[in-house]
């Protein structure tokens, strides 16, 4: 690799994320915040900055992060200009650890100091020495930093961060804090400046997105907030996540039902379908109230695809409560789940606990759920077949795309569709909606392909007006690789995806 410093102008970077949605976005504002101190995208795959936005949920995001730094070392020698940044949850749960293992980082900054990053890497560059970071807890509400967005159509909105939970397999609160939550009409105003830009989906985002209005005391005010946002002219999809069963009232199932633009879509982590670890784990609902709000949701939303996380493994799971899990898992018809074998987080209790489950039985569990999980999510999919769909056009889901004739999107319930545009169709443009039927079902994705008098029905949007003007302003210089999710790719070493 050459020295990228020499030659160029002005300052690239590259940043590369792990872990959550939350992180995905706060990505997004450490881009804002790098281009309003100048920096520019690193198209070339040679960057001079690299910020590592660092996820701790689990062992194995340590050993990325460590590895990837590793990867780094020869080159950062040998370009001292060259800056490495690390934050995100890891570095707010290992700290000085980064700079013990990885003495060539510059900068280590924690969860609630993103916006310190550009000082932190001048101060590093002018002292010669690294800096570090980490506040206890949120001082500002981090929406009102700026933001580069990726998508022209999509937007993620935090109303609130932070988890007043206590899981005990978890680390996030230890790392993001007490849940704050954001004012009713500061989510609605960024709402709106969106749509004002071309957006035309949102997701709302919280650690614990449904217990919004915990710190001003109104326990309606998810429920509202949706009815609120539903009112929006412009604004045709809403989302959130990730809600949590205990706190899954009614008032938020009737706000889904009756507002047309919240879509028939639920992500409701399960956990375990044992009552007794779910009791371990201090979940503070069981089975059959978890049922129950699906039996609910399903009722008033009819073909709502719900879609959850499961972990196996925790300490004392018996084959008896993995079979409960199977059991819970088998009726609740998921369309997706996130099956995760436990793994042991230093500082939470159920680190502490004895009777660590085995390796051998854990991997055992796992694959057994994970089949039995795809087998539904398959069978879910093959139910679609012949119905029609509306699809947001979306940009980069589809690798094979280019191959196969086809474009990507999601349907309203959140499923991954590529579609053909029949002979003779004007193309959508990412942003643009389209409407198709389902011809075929796989175990991840639907297709809609062009037959003989297909429905193929295409309707512009201000998204794809916007898609269209960011095209026209970038004049045509190639974007920073990006994976299925959205997120820049880290073009130094081999790409890693999560
Ligand atoms: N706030 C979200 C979850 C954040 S973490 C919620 O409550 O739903 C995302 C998922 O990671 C969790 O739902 C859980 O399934 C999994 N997870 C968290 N800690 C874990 C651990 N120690 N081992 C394995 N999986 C874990
Ligand atoms: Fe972690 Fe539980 Fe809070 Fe989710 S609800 S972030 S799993 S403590
Ligand atoms: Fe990971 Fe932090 Fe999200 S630990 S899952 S990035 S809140």
């Amino acid at each position: 690799m050459n020295s990228p410093v020499a030659t160029k102008p002005e300052r690239t970077y590259l940043v590369k994320t792990y872990g959550c949605q939350m992180n995905v976005h706060d990505s997004e504002r450490l881009a804002g915040l790098l281009e309003g101190a100048g920096y520019v995208t690193a198209s070339d795959g040679q960057p001079d900055l690299v910020v590592f936005n660092t996820c701790a949920v689990r062992e194995n995001a340590d050993n990325k992060l460590y590895g990837s730094l590793a990867q780094l070392r020869d080159y950062k020698a040998s370009n001292p200009n060259f800056q490495i940044a690390v934050g995100g949850c890891l570095a707010q749960k290992d700290r000085d650890v980064i700079l013990q293992k990885a003495p060539w980082v510059d900068v280590v900054f924690g969860t609630h100091n993103i916006g310190s990053l550009p000082t932190l890497l001048e101060r590093s560059h002018h002292n010669n020495q690294a800096q570090i970071e980490i506040e206890e807890s949120l001082q500002h509400f981090p929406s009102n930093l700026p933001t580069k967005r990726e998508s022209t159509y999509a937007a993620w909105v935090s109303i609130s961060v932070g988890c007043n939970n206590t899981c005990t397999f978890c680390i996030v609160p230890s790392l993001r804090g007490k849940e704050k939550d954001r004012r009713p009409g500061e989510i609605l105003a960024e709402i709106e400046a969106l749509v004002a830009e071309g957006v035309v989906e949102i997701t709302l985002l919280g650690q614990n997105v449904n217990s919004y209005g915990v710190e001003f005391g109104d326990r309606g005010a998810f429920a509202k907030l949706l009815r609120a946002a539903g009112q929006i002219p412009g604004l045709e999809r809403i989302r959130f996540t990730s809600p949590h069963p205990a706190a899954f009232t009614d008032d938020v199932i009737d706000a889904m039902a009756e507002t047309p633009n919240v879509m028939p879509t639920l992500h409701m982590p399960l956990q375990s379908g044992s009552d007794r670890i779910l009791s371990k784990m201090r979940r503070s609902y069981r089975s059959d109230k978890f049922l129950g709000i699906l039996e609910k949701v399903r009722e008033r939303i009819p073909n709502a695809a719900i879609t959850t996380d499961i972990i196996v493994g925790f300490p004392g799971e018996t084959e008896e409560d993995f079979l409960e899990t199977m059991r819970v898992a088998e009726a609740s018809r998921f369309a997706a789940a996130f099956t995760f074998k436990y793994s042991k987080r230093p500082g939470t209790p159920a680190a502490e606990y004895d009777e660590q489950v085995d390796e051998a039985a854990a991997q055992d569990r796992y694959i057994r759920l994970l089949n039995l999980c795809n087998d539904i999510v398959w069978q879910e999919n093959q139910k679609l077949v012949g119905q029609t769909v509306e699809v947001l056009v979306a940009n980069n889901e589809g690798k094979k795309d280019a191959d196969t004739d086809r474009m990507s999107g999601r349907a309203r319930d959140g499923r991954l569709v590529h579609f053909q545009i029949p002979e003779g169709q004007q193309a959508p443009r990412p942003g643009d909606f389209v409407t198709v039927v389902v011809t075929e079902a796989k175990p991840y994705f639907l297709l809609a392909d062009a037959t003989p008098g297909s429905t193929y029905e295409l309707r512009r949007s201000a998204a794809g007006d916007a898609w269209d003007r960011a095209q026209t302003e970038s004049c045509d210089v190639p974007a920073a690789p990006v994976n299925k999710d959205g997120r820049v790719l880290l073009t130094l070493g081999k790409p890693k995806t999560k």
